[in-house]
């Protein structure tokens, strides 16, 4: 079974959402950025995450009030992303860090340079407070950055998905702010939305929506003039339900139904038309408004996700995700239907407003 396609990068992205259980605090905070075919995915130091997929340059990690305190000095950690088009495939990576701190700026670039001060450095650099090493390996090559205040920050050069990690000691608990949280020891308040959502509460679709707004309110001010797209393109819902319905790639990933018990029933569960369905015609004026050829393909690919399912609960699952992007079709389509989810029995939470976050 090849997994590679919209529906199981959907499922990717929620398992990559699974929250950490915080037993034991960490000495210090550790966060990460890497491209992700479209998006960035950034983990918080409480072990949150983040995709999106922007080309601008992102507030990562710095000192929240300007000032610093005591043996904290103030510093600013921005990533900037970049992204090729390969293939068809639009490949989002980091193309540079910048770190500000104590007058100096340090710019290392994921091709494998770097400048101190304005500088290009061809060889490693010893500061007093400072330096910037080169290591080579045979896998892969690494800069690495560390200041004397306990901030590193190491980049993979020459790597496809440009992995970045910060790392900041411990006595910085609580006065970060940036791609990589509040460092709170909290999870679910590492990325909020101007309304105070928390990120990690919202289901999948809503998630994305918050996600692009957060990302927007870390762009970096003095880089708003730089040529950048703040948020790449998403498909938009109908594209969505376009390539979930597309019969090759359904097929390609899920491959074909074996067993004619589970055909017959994911076509009862993904049929919202049928006159006993669960959702009792709460689709049906929006179902009016659509091309009968995709509802038909519509249902022949949820029922195919239907039945590649593992267990009875994945099966249900795979039918919830079909089902959640025809209702955000028929919200856009201003036929807004409710109260799917209960019925249906997905994976949710709370009154459906919580999904699951484990997909097995
Ligand atoms: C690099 O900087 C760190 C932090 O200031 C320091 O502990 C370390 O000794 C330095 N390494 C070298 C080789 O200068
Ligand atoms: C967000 O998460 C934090 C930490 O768990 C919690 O205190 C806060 O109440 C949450 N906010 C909302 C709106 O649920
Ligand atoms: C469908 O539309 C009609 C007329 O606008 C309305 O009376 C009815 O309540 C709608 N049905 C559902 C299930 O939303
Ligand atoms: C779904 O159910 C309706 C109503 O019974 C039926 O007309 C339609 O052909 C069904 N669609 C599929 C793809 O089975």
């Amino acid at each position: 079974m090849k997994m590679k396609n919209a529906p199981s990068t959907i499922l990717l992205l929620i398992g990559l959402f699974t929250a950490k259980s915080d037993a034991s605090f960490p000495s210090s905070c550790t966060c990460f950025a890497h491209g992700y075919r479209e998006e960035i995915v950034f983990e918080s130091c409480d072990g949150a995450y983040i995709t999106f997929g922007g080309s601008c340059s992102y507030d990562l990690m710095r000192t929240c009030t300007p000032d610093g305190l005591d043996n904290k000095p103030p510093f600013s950690v921005v990533v900037k992303a970049g992204y090729t088009t390969e293939f068809d495939n639009k490949q989002t990576f980091v193309s540079r860090v910048t770190i500000n701190f104590e007058n100096e700026n340090v710019v290392m670039d994921t091709r494998g340079g770097f400048m101190v001060n304005g500088m290009i450095e061809t060889t490693d650099y010893f500061g007093d407070n400072f330096n910037v090493t080169r290591v080579d390996r045979p896998e892969y090559s690494l800069i690495k950055f560390q200041t004397h205040f306990s901030l590193r920050v190491l980049i993979h050069i020459g790597a496809r998905s440009h992995k970045i990690r910060v790392r900041i000691g411990r006595h910085y608990q609580r006065s970060l702010c940036g791609l990589c949280g509040n460092f709170n020891d909290e999870t679910a308040d590492d990325y909020q939305t101007a309304d105070g959502e928390n990120v990690t509460d919202l289901a999948y679709l809503d998630r994305q929506a918050a996600s692009e707004e957060i990302a927007k309110s870390m762009l970096v001010q003095e880089h708003e003039q730089e040529l950048c797209e703040p948020i790449v393109n998403r498909p938009s819902p109908h594209q969505m339900l376009e390539a979930m319905i597309d019969r090759e790639k359904v097929f390609d990933i899920y491959g074909s139904c074996a067993k004619e018990e589970d055909e017959i029933e994911g076509n009862a569960q993904c049929n919202v038309t049928l006159e006993n369905h669960p959702t009792k015609g709460s689709f049906a004026n929006c179902s009016k408004d659509l091309d009968d050829d995709n509802k038909l393909k519509f249902v022949e690919a949820c029922s195919a996700a239907y039945c590649a399912g593992k267990s009875h609960r994945a099966k249900e699952r795979n039918v919830c995700y079909f089902i959640e992007a025809l209702s955000r079709v028929c919200r856009e389509n201003l036929k807004p239907v409710h109260n799917w989810c209960m019925p249906m029995k997905c994976p949710a939470q709370k009154g459906c407003s919580k999904w699951e976050q484990k997909y097995d």
